[in-house]
């Protein structure tokens, strides 16, 4: 089974089930709590600031079943929001949303069925890292060829090398297995990586979201006191973009495309 075989496989059967009003996607990977709300959905609207507020299309590079309101608004100004995926549940799922706001597109990443300069914009948001390692390069690349000269790529990647998850993989070193290993493949390149883009794009990374959802939820109470801590993230993040981008577990990749419009 390749790997995207096996992507494909659990959001078609289980990722994007919502046998209880939320996605298994989320249930796992989303801090849901009343305390987190205001936070993960000012984070969301972090790659707004990077979007142009209207244009023709946009990409929505594995773009699940656009599952958080706030996931609208990235097309709210575009005459099409064209989402891609593997999973035809999730591109079901994202048609019931969007309606002939949006098409849907059965594809992979690495073999985008659009022609050079195709889109205004484009956002990828926790699938890059999804794709093989040793692919990764190939359709970020990819992403880059669809987009119009002078047009941005907003990608949402996460931070391998930040100090949380340097001692956490110091504290599992000697165990067998490894007991944050996900139902499927994850694998982040350090941020430095991004650098090799430089021949093709203009590369910007700023925090999207500090803490993964684990995290908060172990971190953060579900109370008065959890929603002034996640206030206080939210400013810390705005306050100090480098540092919050180092320490952060999802940074926000902004590429823009090298070219004239
Ligand atoms: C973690 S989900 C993120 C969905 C959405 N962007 C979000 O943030 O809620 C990853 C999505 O990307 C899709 N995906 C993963 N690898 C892909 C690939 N190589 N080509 C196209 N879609 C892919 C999966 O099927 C899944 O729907």
């Amino acid at each position: 089974m390749t790997i995207e075989d096996q992507v494909s496989d659990f959001y078609e059967k289980t990722g994007w089930q919502d046998d209880s009003g939320e996605y298994a996607d989320a249930q796992l990977w989303e801090d849901l709590r009343p305390a987190a709300a205001a936070y993960v959905s000012a984070c969301r609207r972090k790659v707004l600031d990077f979007l142009p507020a209207s244009g023709e299309r946009i990409l929505d590079a594995g773009s699940g079943p656009i599952q958080y309101p706030e996931y609208v608004e990235y097309s709210a100004g575009f005459a099409k929001r064209v989402c891609v995926d593997l999973s035809q549940r999730a591109l079901d799922e994202a048609r019931d949303k969007l309606g002939d706001r949006g098409e849907y597109v059965r594809a992979s990443l690495l073999d985008l069925p659009f022609p050079d300069g195709h889109f205004d914009a484009a956002v990828s948001l926790h699938t890059i890292y999804h794709v093989d390692r040793e692919r990764q390069e190939d359709a970020v690349r990819e992403l880059l060829r669809v987009l119009k000269p002078g047009a941005r790529a907003v990608v949402v990647y996460a931070n391998p090398d930040r100090l949380a998850a340097r001692l956490m993989r110091l504290a599992r070193r000697g165990r067998r297995g490894s007991p944050d290993a996900g139902p499927i493949y994850f694998f982040a390149h350090p941020l430095s990586w991004w650098r090799r883009f430089s021949d093709e794009a203009a590369v910007e990374i700023v925090p999207w979201r500090s803490l993964n959802a684990n995290e908060s939820r172990r971190l953060i109470p579900d109370n008065a006191l959890g929603a002034r801590m996640f206030r206080a993230l939210l400013a810390f993040e705005n306050a100090f973009p480098r540092a919050a981008t180092w320490s952060g577990c999802y940074p926000m990749v902004v590429l823009t495309k090298r070219g004239r419009p």
